[in-house]
C-alpha cells in the first residue's frame, strides 16, 4: 500500500509552549519517514531475495530499516494526534486505569518524566494485554525496545528534534509543555473507554 502523509497544520498556533517553527520542522521530518516507508516497501517488491546476508544485502538492509520508517511514520501520527491546544484532564475511566496502574496520576507523571530521561527516542503509554495494566515503555530510535502485546495509547516523542528549537537541551521543560498539551480525549478513545 502507499502510505499518505497526514496534515497536522491545525496544531499551528494552538499549542502552549511548542512553537510553530518547532512544529513545522517536525512535520518535515515526519514527511521524510512517510516518503522513506513508501520507498522501502516499493524496493522490497523487487529486491533480490537470493542475495540476503546478515553483513550486507539489498533485501537485508531494506528489511533492517523497514520498521524504522514504519514506526517513524505511525509513531509521529500517534504523537501529533495526541497533541491538542485544549489539553484537559483524563476522563474518569482513563484516570481510574492510570491510578490502578501507577498509584496516582501524579505518580504516572513522575514515571513518564523518568522514562523520558531514560531514552533518546520515544516513551509510549500502553495498555499491556498480558496484565491489563497501563505501562510507560521506552523505545530507542523508532523500533527498538517495545515489548509485545501492547496497545499504544499515548506517544511522547523524546528525540531532540522534537524540542531543540524551543528548548535547546532542556528536555524537562519540553516535557512540562508536552503534558500541558496532551489531548486526553484521544488517549481515552485509544484505550476504548
Ligand atoms: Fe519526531
Amino acid at each position: 500500500m502507499t502510505h499518505a502523509q497526514k496534515d497536522f497544520s491545525h496544531l499551528l498556533g494552538s499549542l502552549e509552549g511548542i512553537s510553530d517553527p518547532q512544529l513545522e520542522a517536525h512535520f518535515g521530518l515526519y514527511a521524510g519517514y512517510v516518503k522513506k516507508l513508501n520507498e522501502i516497501e516499493e524496493k522490497l517488491q523487487s529486491a533480490d531475495r537470493s542475495q540476503t546476508n546478515y553483513s550486507f544485502g539489498e533485501y537485508s538492509e531494506l528489511k533492517r530499516r523497514e520498521a524504522v520508517a514504519f514506526n517513524g511514520t505511525y509513531l509521529h501520527e500517534l504523537y501529533f494526534e495526541n497533541l491538542s491546544g485544549d489539553g484537559g484532564e483524563p476522563g474518569a475511566d482513563l484516570k481510574a486505569a492510570i491510578e490502578k496502574s501507577f498509584g496516582s496520576f501524579e505518580k504516572w507523571e513522575e514515571d513518564v518524566k523518568a522514562a523520558a530521561a531514560s531514552t533518546p527516542g520515544w516513551v509510549l503509554l500502553t495498555m499491556n494485554k498480558k496484565d491489563g495494566l497501563l505501562h510507560n515503555y521506552i523505545l530507542y530510535e523508532h523500533h527498538i525496545g517495545l515489548p509485545v502485546h501492547q496497545v499504544p495509547i499515548l506517544a511522547l516523542d523524546c528525540w531532540e528534534h522534537a524540542f531543540m528549537i524551543d528548548y535547546g537541551t532542556k528536555k524537562a521543560e519540553y516535557l512540562s509543555a508536552f503534558l500541558k498539551n496532551v489531548d486526553w480525549g484521544v488517549v481515552g478513545e485509544r484505550l476504548g473507554r
